[in-house]
């Protein structure tokens, strides 16, 4: 059996994508400092596989911790999802973005390196384009310049991997650029759990739904769109998760640095968003209009042939999913995970 180290394995993304690493039969060790989800998530995770992944809390800064966990297991492969995630947050505590996600991923490849690891599939983004000058994005478009610290320090990554193979061919690596996370995992037992105020849409809109919140304020109607939001391309995080271990197992199959975009190649703007949100799961969302968010790009959707090609992965949810299980996930832990 083969055993795989996921940093950040207690968070949104990382446990969906453990539960389809279990269910692929991998053995599971969880690395994470906790610091923005809960370990309860690993016991909703064996509630809904009945597998149990091994949990180790730890930094990924942490050389010693890292080195004793890399000299206990003989890993295959490491996903690697630790890091900090909140846009607006990085433009207050860059010093803070780039330590935890620049020096924590060279800390990780370092002791990756020296233990002989050298598979690693890497959460990026679609952010690393910056402002897209042409839709859809193909994994060839040339990455721009992120307009906040969060996704200057996924492109400083990305980077990072890709010298890394230049300099030492026997090294695979995975750098997949997501583009919009959001549902949950049918069961309702995890979802997104964003501690304190959310700032991704659909957390927001699953608050208003409830109550917790009194409206969504959406961020500007004068966009060059069809009804003058925003569009992107919301991807449902099972889908998500399943893209990894297809990636994971393009690295087993093949040396390399394998790019991919992780989205379904469909944009839906706020408002519709909304409406769907609203027809899917009979719920109000009251929505008051106002001025753009400082960082905002009009636009941003996936080409996901590559991934159909290369991965053999496709989105199979559409936003009616999206929606039915976020709100599901929301209704049955209105307060989510995190204590
Ligand atoms: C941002 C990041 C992206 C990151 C993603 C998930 C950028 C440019 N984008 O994406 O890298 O992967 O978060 O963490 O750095 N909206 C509202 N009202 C709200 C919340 C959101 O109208 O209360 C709108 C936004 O203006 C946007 C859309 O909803 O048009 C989606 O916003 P959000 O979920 O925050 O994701 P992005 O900004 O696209």
């Amino acid at each position: 059996m083969k055993t795989l180290l996921v940093t950040g394995g207690t968070g949104y993304i990382g446990s969906h994508t453990v539960i389809e690493l279990l269910e692929a039969g991998y053995r599971v060790i969880v690395y994470d400092n906790l610091s923005n989800s809960s370990i309860e998530s690993l016991d909703r995770v064996y509630k809904i596989t009945g597998k149990r992944v091994e949990f180790i809390e730890g930094d990924i800064r942490d050389k010693k911790k890292l080195n004793e966990v890399f000299t206990q297991y003989d890993f295959t492969g490491v996903i690697h999802f630790a890091g900090l995630k909140a846009v607006g947050e990085s433009v207050k505590w860059p010093i803070s973005y780039y330590n935890n996600n620049v020096s924590g991923s060279l800390q990780l490849l370092e002791s990756m390196n020296r233990h002989g690891v050298k598979t690693i599939v890497f959460s990026s983004s679609a952010t690393v384009y910056g402002d897209p000058i042409d839709l859809p994005l193909t994994e060839k478009t040339p990455t721009g310049s992120p307009t906040n610290p969060y996704g200057m320090s996924k492109l400083m990554v990305e980077n990072i991997l890709s010298d890394l193979y230049v300099a030492d061919k026997s090294w695979r690596i995975a750098r997949l650029r997501y583009f919009n996370p959001a549902g949950a995992h049918s069961s309702g037992l995890i979802g997104e759990s964003p501690k304190g105020t959310p700032n991704n849409l659909m957390p927001v809109i699953t608050q208003v739904a409830l109550g917790k919140k009194k409206h969504l304020y959406v961020y500007g109607g004068d966009y060059p769109t069809l009804d003058g939001t925003c569009i992107r391309d919301y991807i449902h995080v099972v889908d998500l998760a399943k893209g990894h271990l297809a990636a994971l197992e393009k690295c087993f199959s093949s040396n390399g640095v394998h790019t991919v975009n992780l989205g379904t190649g469909q944009g839906f703007s706020v408002l519709q968003m909304i409406k769907v949100f609203e027809k899917v799961n009979k719920v109000s969302v009251p929505y008051k209009i106002v001025d753009r968010r400082a960082g905002d790009i009009a636009e941003c959707y996936a080409n996901t042939h590559f991934a159909e090609v290369y991965l053999n992965w496709k989105s199979k949810f559409g936003l009616n999913e999206i929606c039915r299980d976020s709100w599901n996930w929301q209704l049955n832990n209105p307060d989510g995970l995190i204590k």
